[in-house]
Formats: C-alpha cells, sequence, structure tokens
C-alpha cells in the first residue's frame, strides 16, 4: 500500500518477441526511479504498460494503489504524466502554445495556466516562448517536452530517455529540476547512462533483454559489487622498464596486467586477497623509488552492469 508503482510478474511479447519476461517491481513514492538497459531491453514497453498504453500478456500492474485494468482510468490520467522517448509535441504551434494546449486539456483555468506557463518558463529557461517548435534545437524540444510533462502537476512524471542526445546544460537544467521534484513527486526514468543515473536515482532497476539482472539503491549495488568483486589496485612507476622488472616478477598471472608504465592488480575481499596483497608489496620492497603513485579503484555502476552482462 502507498507504493506509487506496483508491478507484479508481467510479460510482454510482440509477435514471438519476448519484449519483457516476468518482471516485478516497486516503486515508492517521492523518489527518482532508474529504469536502466541497454537498446531494446524492454524499458520502453514496460512504461507503456505502467501508463497503460499496452496491455501485458500476464502479470498485474497497479498505479497509486489502482489496479489497471485496459488503460487509464480519468482518475489516474491527471495524475501521471510522460515524457515520451518519441517526443509528441505540435511542431507547428509555438512553444506557449504547445503548453496552453496541453494545460487546458487539464482543465486549468487560464490564470493559473500562466502562471505556470511563467514558472516552467524560469524553470526550465525556455527563452522566447513564441517561437515554432519546428524551429527549436533538439535540446530546447526536450525542455519543452518536459514542460509539457510538468504543467498538469502529476504526481508521477515518467521520463523516457529525457536526456539522450543534448547538450550538456539543458542535462544539466533536467537532471537539477528531477532532484528537486521528487519532494513533490514521483520520478520514473529511463536511461541507457550510469553515470546519470548515479547522479540522479535514488533506485536502479536493470533489465537485460527483458529480464531483470538487478536492482537496488545505489549505495548497496555499489557496495555490494565493491566487496565481492574487488576492484583495482594502479600501481603507477616512473617508466615502462620500472613496471616491467615489477611485472616479470610475477610471471604468468590474471591478477596483475600491465599497461605501459602502469600495473593493475586485481584485488577481492577475503583471505586470497589479503595473501595477494602481502606478496606484491614484499616482492615490491626495495622499489619504492620507482613507483609514482599508487591508488585504489572501486568499480563504478557502469562496470558491475557489464560485468553483469558479459556474465550472462
Ligand atoms: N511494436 C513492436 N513490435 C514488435 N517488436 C517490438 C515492438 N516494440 C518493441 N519491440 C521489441 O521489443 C523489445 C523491447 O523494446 P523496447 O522498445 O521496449 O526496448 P527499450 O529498452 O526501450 O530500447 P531503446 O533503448 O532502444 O529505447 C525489442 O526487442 C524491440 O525490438
Ligand atoms: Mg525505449
Amino acid at each position: 500500500m502507498g507504493d506509487a508503482v506496483k508491478v507484479v510478474n508481467i510479460s510482454k511479447k510482440y509477435k514471438g518477441v519476448v519484449a519483457l519476461d516476468h518482471v516485478s517491481l516497486t516503486i515508492k513514492k517521492n523518489s527518482i526511479f532508474g529504469l536502466l538497459g541497454s537498446n531494446g531491453a524492454g524499458k520502453s514497453t514496460l512504461l507503456h504498460i505502467i501508463i497503460g498504453l499496452l496491455n501485458p500478456n500476464e502479470g498485474d500492474v497497479y498505479v497509486l494503489d489502482e489496479k489497471i485494468n485496459k488503460g487509464f482510468s480519468k482518475n489516474l490520467k491527471n495524475k501521471v504524466a510522460i515524457v515520451p522517448q518519441k517526443l509528441s509535441l505540435y511542431e507547428e504551434l509555438t512553444i506557449f502554445e504547445n503548453l496552453y494546449f496541453f494545460a487546458k486539456s487539464y482543465g486549468l483555468p487560464r490564470k493559473e495556466v500562466l502562471e505556470k506557463i511563467e514558472g516552467l518558463k524560469n524553470i526550465l529557461r525556455l527563452g522566447d516562448l513564441h517561437r515554432k517548435v519546428k524551429n527549436l534545437s533538439g535540446g530546447y524540444q526536450r525542455r519543452t517536452s518536459l514542460a509539457v510533462g510538468l504543467i498538469g502537476s502529476p504526481e508521477i512524471l515518467i521520463l523516457d530517455e529525457a536526456t539522450v542526445g543534448i547538450d550538456l546544460e539543458t542535462k544539466k537544467i533536467i537532471n537539477e529540476l528531477l532532484l528537486s521534484l521528487k519532494e513533490h513527486m514521483t520520478v520514473i526514468t529511463t536511461t541507457h547512462s550510469l553515470e546519470e543515473a548515479e547522479a540522479i536515482c535514488d533506485y536502479v532497476y536493470f533489465l537485460h533483454k527483458g529480464k531483470k539482472v538487478l536492482e537496488g539503491t545505489l549505495q548497496d549495488i555499489i557496495k555490494k559489487y565493491s566487496a565481492e568483486n574487488s576492484g583495482d589496485i594502479h600501481i603507477v612507476f616512473k617508466d615502462e622498464e620500472a613496471a616491467k622488472k615489477i611485472f616479470d616478477l610475477f610471471g604468468e598471472t590474471k591478477i596483475l596486467r600491465m599497461e605501459g608504465n602502469k600495473l593493475y592488480l586485481v584485488f577481492f575481499s577475503g583471505q586470497y586477497s589479503a595473501n595477494v596483497l602481502t606478496n606484491f608489496l614484499n616482492k615490491i620492497k626495495g622499489y619504492e623509488k620507482d613507483i609514482v603513485d599508487i591508488s585504489i579503484h572501486k568499480p563504478n555502476l557502469e562496470e558491475i552492469m557489464l560485468q553483469l552482462i558479459k556474465s550472462d
């Protein structure tokens, strides 16, 4: 009870293609939920099912505690907004006209509409509102699309690849806005960019070929995989020759790699690593003056995801 979205064991096939395979998830209110996955993972399909545009072949979906059954009720229509992957603005109309049109479709009074448009103009730095959408750059079309999504003050805002192919400034504006929004709404966003997920998401759900690979809070995922799956120690030598000297002391080994004047030592948590590390430190004794820098590198989300897909 009280969750923004609950998806229970849904599957979706398109003529033989399995787009979603028994997916379950819960999205908490007032959080930023990141749906991650590469092309074709099933992200858009899942979002379209959540907003009642598509029906799953099996499983149930609840949005704000209401079971979705063949489309949205009128009650939900005003509470959930999607900013689609393929923009759906009226290209021949201006930014203002687009915002005005969508605001009126929510039945808002004119005065309130004008105030909201002014507010969104400032937050999203939309500039001159009387420019036609078709003449806007990709970044401004994205900003306008997001403004349209927000004009009805939804309780749940769904963004399908909202920051793909846009400039850094727009990306920054959108990400800052999303972070400030979660006080009042739940944000569901899809992205290929793990870096972006790390910057804004409270919780991530990683889909690969229609199946869940991983879910959790970012802190938990990174903690879990850094502990289990190790990290690297990077040792930088003054030159390649010095690095090679140490490298040769070890012979064939999978835990030590050399690139130019750098050695990479993989470590895992536990006794094994303790032995490896002590052994390594013993061997490099006397060579300290050849070492310029030592640093520890823990895997980031991107590396964790790549590892998981690779072992698939
Ligand atoms: N209307 C459709 N008819 C047939 N197959 C489809 C249809 N829509 C999606 N698919 C297939 O379903 C799978 C999931 O597609 P979906 O668009 O949900 O992935 P996605 O994660 O959103 O990908 P992207 O990152 O490219 O947007 C893919 O294999 C895709 O080819
Ligand atoms: Mg998609």
